[in-house]
């Protein structure tokens, strides 16, 4: 029988969209999550939210960008529940413009938070997962992350594509069964993500889209919760959601 029952889950950008239907979703399925986000009402609320509806939740103020954020994330999880199973580095931004642009603040914004933020994550976690003899790192991809981009897209791509070259390079270090990796790759999902997005034309186009073709972000959830759910000797390394309308 898989489950998500006892299973400690920490989540990174847990104060809205992908991040908070993950822990919604795996506290709906009997996980212990622990939501983490810079904007600490927000976490608050719904992890109280949560509590409230019997499920078992923390909050606490995370800036991915700072490598002690994660390692005291990962601290306060094992302090609070004995353990941390699974580390979903899922915080991300998108300001993202025509290369010709310049917008050289942006793309260190996006190398700062996807991609350093990620691997803080990994730095965090790894000596935990191999204390314990066992944790599982997912990380929030996307569809731009796979293969080659589309105007405006590079830099937001490039830090994508770095991340799910991390996750190819830990699996292959981790074949002694501790450490489990799992990308997931969203398409189009309704989410705040084009806040993160500076020019307004492209902010503008990108929110048409995604109300047009986007799907609710319980749709990545329920795909992180089955790479979680697996027995300890599967991995299930990469997974793409998107809308089955999307191009
Ligand atoms: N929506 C899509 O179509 C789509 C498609 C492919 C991939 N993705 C990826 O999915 C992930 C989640 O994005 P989303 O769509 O759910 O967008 P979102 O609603 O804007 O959520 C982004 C989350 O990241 C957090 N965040 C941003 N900077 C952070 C930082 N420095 N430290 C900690 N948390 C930070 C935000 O929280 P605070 O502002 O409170 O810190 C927020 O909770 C991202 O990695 C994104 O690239 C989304």
């Amino acid at each position: 029988m898989l489950s998500l029952e006892d299973k400690i889950v920490a989540i990174t950008g847990a104060s809205g969209g992908i991040g908070e239907a993950t822990a919604r979703l795996l506290a709906r399925r009997g996980a212990a999550v622990v939501l983490a986000a810079r904007r600490g009402e927000r976490v608050d609320a719904i992890a109280q939210d949560i509590r409230e509806e019997g499920g078992r939740a923390a909050a606490y103020v995370v800036d991915v960008t700072e490598a002690e954020d994660l390692r005291r994330l990962v601290s306060s999880t094992i302090d609070r529940y004995g353990r941390i199973d699974v580390l979903v580095n899922n915080a991300g931004i998108a300001p993202i413009s025509p290369l010709a642009d310049l917008d050289t603040a942006g793309w260190s914004a996006m190398i700062d938070v996807n991609l350093r933020g990620m691997l803080n994550g990994v730095a965090a976690a790894l000596p935990a997962f191999r204390a314990q003899g066992a944790g599982h790192l997912v990380s929030v991809v996307s569809v731009a992350g796979l293969n080659g981009t589309s105007p405006t897209m590079a830099v937001y791509a490039a830090t994508k594509n770095a991340v799910r070259t991390v996750h190819e390079g830990l699996r292959t270090e981790s074949t002694d069964g501790v450490v489990r990796t799992t990308a997931v790759s969203p398409g189009y999902i309704r989410t705040d993500l084009a806040d993160s997005m500076a020019d307004p034309r492209i902010r503008e186009q990108t929110r048409e889209h995604m109300a047009a073709v986007g799907i609710s972000p319980a749709a990545v959830a329920r795909a992180v919760a089955f790479a979680i759910e697996q027995p300890g000797d599967v991995e299930i390394g990469e997974i793409t959601v998107r809308p089955t309308r999307q191009a």
